[in-house]
């Protein structure tokens, strides 16, 4: 059998290990022969692969990016994509296509599916905003990361009494905002699924200096928004394939609030550090968890499935159902990180 892997969409630490799990076990256990397309569904459309054996995987798992390259095409958003597409599978006597991405990509690994390719999807994004598993790889070492600058920025914040503003990835959905905000002792945390108010946030900010706490961390994520009407802000522009360029609204809002409060503000935007580098075990093992279910389910006929981490398990999950929304915090979660708020 001869399988096709590729990655796409924005990169994410973790993907290695997913190509290196793939590429094992399907030689060392089923004899299959596998190929990886360059930078995501862009390789498939113009037909540019590299072979892929144990031995050209060998130093991947703690290797951040991926070996293979990414973008954001994909055979709908290219000319004559999909013919193409189709002519390089065919060409390829590929048997099955294993598509490790986010949202955009394995939409795509369903709409391909759908039209009768065998495609199973690999979930991955810092994210963690792929709809029913509850996690995806990258997640943790970006929360690791974040959690790690805000330990710093406590003592800095406390000698020169402060709110440090730490700005963090995610742009639908505050998985990562959370998380870091409640590892690391935030005051205050904002994320995309609730509108914040930025009187709330000055109100909390200095009950906190009243009570004698001379700095404060608020964490943000950068698809943070303000409830309509209350703070003026102008759209973010948009890149090649139509997505929101974000990053900077830590200082829209750290400038309102010292301007409020005449609280002293700094602020820290992390951007791609969360997204580059070794990958933490975690991530190493729940990718590597992956991509051996991946190459299993190819290998059981399993197609327009996406493997997930359900329950602690990995289970096949239809992609059609995966991608048809994304995977907010939970209230539950956000509720935890609000009795801090106070
Ligand atoms: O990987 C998802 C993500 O991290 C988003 O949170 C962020 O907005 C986006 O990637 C930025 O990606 P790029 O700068 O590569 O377009």
């Amino acid at each position: 059998m001869r399988v096709g892997v590729l990655t796409g969409g924005g990169d994410c630490p973790g993907l290695n290990a997913v190509i290196r799990a793939v590429v094992r076990k399907a030689e060392w256990h089923y004899g299959y022969e596998v190929i990886g397309f360059l930078d995501g569904w862009r390789g498939v459309v113009d037909d540019e692969w590299v072979q892929l054996d144990v031995e050209a995987c060998r130093g991947l798992l703690p290797k951040g990016g991926t070996m293979l390259g990414t973008s954001r095409h994909t055979p709908f958003s290219l000319p004559d994509g999909m013919s193409h597409a189709t002519e390089t599978i065919r060409g390829l006597g590929l048997d099955a296509l294993i598509a490790i991405g986010g949202e955009g990509t394995l939409s795509c690994a369903s709409a391909m599916a759908d039209r009768g390719f065998s495609v199973v999807g690999v979930p991955k994004t810092i994210d963690n905003d792929v709809g029913i598993t509850e996690r995806t790889f990258g997640f943790d070492t970006a929360v690791t990361v974040a959690t790690e600058a805000i330990d710093r920025l406590h003592t800095t914040a406390e000698s020169h009494a402060r709110v440090m503003f730490v700005e963090v990835m995610g742009r639908h959905v505050g998985h990562i905002a959370t998380w870091a905000g409640i590892a690391g002792g935030a005051a205050y945390t904002l994320v995309p699924e609730e509108p914040f108010d930025l009187d709330e946030l000055c109100a909390a900010l200095l009950r906190r200096r009243a009570r004698g706490r001379y700095s404060s961390i608020v964490v943000v994520a950068e698809g943070a928004r303000p409830r309509p009407g209350t703070l003026e802000m102008d759209e973010p522009p948009v890149d090649d394939y139509g997505h929101k360029r974000l990053g900077g609204i830590a200082n829209i809002i750290a400038a309102e609030v010292e301007a409020r409060t005449g609280l002293e503000t700094r602020v820290t935007i992390l951007g791609h550090v969360q997204r580059g580098g070794t990958p933490t075990p975690f991530d190493r093992v729940l990718a590597t968890r992956f991509g051996v279910a991946a190459i299993d389910a190819v290998h059981h006929g399993n197609f327009g499935q996406m493997v997930a981490l359900r329950g602690g398990a990995i289970e096949p999950v239809s992609l059609r159902d995966a991608t048809a929304r994304l995977k907010p915090v939970s209230r539950d979660l956000l509720d935890v990180a609000r009795t801090f708020f106070a």
